[in-house]
């Protein structure tokens, strides 16, 4: 498991800032405004911080942008990390500011010198997302980078508004990892192991086997693992830190360990991508260890759907006919549209179960999702326009793109069956939002839901401001915010 970089709060100590080897890195006002820490560096180095704040490429830079300084004179310091960052920045900013010094510090032994900024424990957490590296497999891979020290002038306040960021940042690796990991390692056993470690954080989880799924009814989720040699399963997190009795709000995660398209073959180019189309799942796992980390006073049930999507002598034939757990039928016309089967069951055993105040889903659904928002936002659709809101405010809060789009009658008539109750695919057009609508099929009337489309943002080809390419942890920041804004508050 890839861990974030530990961080030491300290007290600012203005004589080992000369002493320290490895990289300091120092923040420079807007307007070249220093705070006594960077006026301490400016001193050592004989006025070189003030000489760059005066150079004209210093206007140039953006907030939050770095500048590297290598064998800075009058200090031992290999490089001076200089980050050109208001007094007051903004939260994006400031996590940005964070972000790039990680970048620009590597594995060095890092000293930072927050001294009076505000938001320190944003940039902290900056620090920590964009230090992430997926290197298990890199015979090369260098040791993972020793604890840094965060020197600030009230180090104990910084340290605890960094503690549930700690959180954060643990939950994004853990779905990063999850969405970074091959088909061969994270099997559907594998996934669910990892998923059931969780209990040691005080998680409780369950697994439900074939044989639990048989006598449920899933057939639609279990017709698309059918040609696997991994077995299906759904597991089942709960966290109940919120008041006893009071319903869970649910978070329904895509677990498709691989997604060949199954008999409905997809083309051999890019086809290793589908090693993420368990991200919805993923970003639940994560989002459900944020929240035990940091003892979130809610109640949410996390349930993911994990299966594997293979062509076989036993595989599910486009043309079969199955039956959902919530007894309507499906005709099957493309087994490469196997997300919205998941679903479909895992769906409505979490509201026959929990009834809960509501529901989120979390899917890499659609390539037409990709070809609608790119990759960045996902596709946001739901039944209600004030849980549609509180997530949207709360996307936006942390930096996560996201965008609604429509729901209606008239994408839901292109899902009409001949021989069956519906199908599992529309036309070619409003590819995203005709598998919206099957989920919808699957939603009772008065729970309010939203279905995220995340196969644009789950994982990227680039790196973004807050991660290496590859996962991203898409929408674990937004929904623990979420909940927190309406649970918490
Ligand atoms: N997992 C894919 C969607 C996907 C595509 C995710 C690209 C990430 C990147 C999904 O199961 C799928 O195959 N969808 C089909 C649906 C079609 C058959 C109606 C698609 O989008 O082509
Ligand atoms: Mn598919
Ligand atoms: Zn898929």
């Amino acid at each position: 498991m890839t861990t974030p970089r530990e961080i030491n709060f300290k007290e600012t100590d203005l004589d080992a800032i000369a002493e320290w080897e490895g990289r300091v890195a120092v923040f420079l006002g807007e307007d070249g405004k220093m705070d006594q820490t960077a006026r301490r560096v400016n001193r050592l180095t004989k006025g070189a911080l003030a000489r760059m704040a005066d150079a004209p490429g210093f206007a140039k830079m953006k907030l939050g942008e770095t500048k590297e300084l290598s064998w800075p004179a009058g200090m031992k310091a290999e490089a001076l990390i200089v980050a050109r960052l208001d007094r007051r920045p903004s939260t994006e900013d400031a996590r940005k500011a964070g972000a790039e010094i990680a970048k620009a510090a590597g594995t060095s032994p890092l000293l930072v010198l927050a001294g009076n900024l505000n938001r320190a424990p944003d940039v902290s957490l900056g620090l920590a997302l964009r230090g992430y590296d997926f290197n298990a497999y890199k015979s090369d891979a260098k040791d993972p980078a020793p604890a840094m020290t965060f020197m600030a002038n009230k180090p104990e306040e910084v340290a605890a508004e960094a503690a549930p960021m700690a959180a954060i940042a643990e939950g994004v690796f853990f779905t990063r990892d999850l969405v970074n990991e091959p088909a061969n390692v994270l099997t559907t056993d594998d996934f669910a192991a990892r998923l059931a470690a969780m209990q040691e954080i005080g998680l409780d989880v369950e697994i439900l086997e074939e044989a639990d799924l048989e006598k449920l009814g899933m057939r639609t989720l279990l017709g698309v693992g059918q040609g696997s040699e991994s077995p299906s399963k759904v597991v089942v997190m709960q966290w109940n830190g919120g008041k006893k009795g009071d319903k869970p709000f649910a978070l329904v995660g895509k677990g498709v360990v691989f997604d060949t398209g199954g008999i409905s073959i997809k083309p051999a180019g890019g086809m290793e991508d589908m090693t993420m189309d368990m991200g919805g799942a993923g970003v639940v796992a994560g989002v459900m260890r944020t929240l035990a980390l940091r003892k979130a006073k809610a109640n949410v049930v996390g349930l993911v759907g994990l299966v594997e999507n293979m062509p076989d002598g036993k595989a599910q034939r486009p043309g079969d006919v199955v039956k959902s757990m919530k007894g309507d039928t499906v005709e099957i016309i493309n087994t490469d549209a196997e997300g919205r089967l998941v679903l479909a069951d895992v769906l409505w055993y979490a509201q026959d179960r929990f009834e809960p105040t509501g529901v989120i889903d979390l899917a890499t659904l659609t390539g037409a999702i990709i070809i609608g928002l790119g990759h960045e936002n996902a596709g946001v659709f739901s039944n209600d326009d004030a849980l549609a809101d509180a997530f949207l405010k709360a996307a936006k809060a942390e930096g996560e793109g996201a965008w609604r789009l429509p729901l209606g009658q008239a994408y839901d008539d292109a899902l009409k069956s001949r021989i069956a109750d519906m199908k599992n695919v529309g036309g070619r057009a409003a590819g995203s939002i005709t598998a919206a609508q099957f989920l919808q099929r699957f939603i009772k009337k008065d729970t309010p839901w939203i279905h995220l489309d995340i196969a644009g943002v789950a994982s990227v080809k680039s790196d973004t401001t807050l991660a290496p390419k590859g996962a991203t942890g898409w929408g674990v920041m937004a929904l623990d915010r979420m909940i927190r804004d309406k649970f918490e508050g």
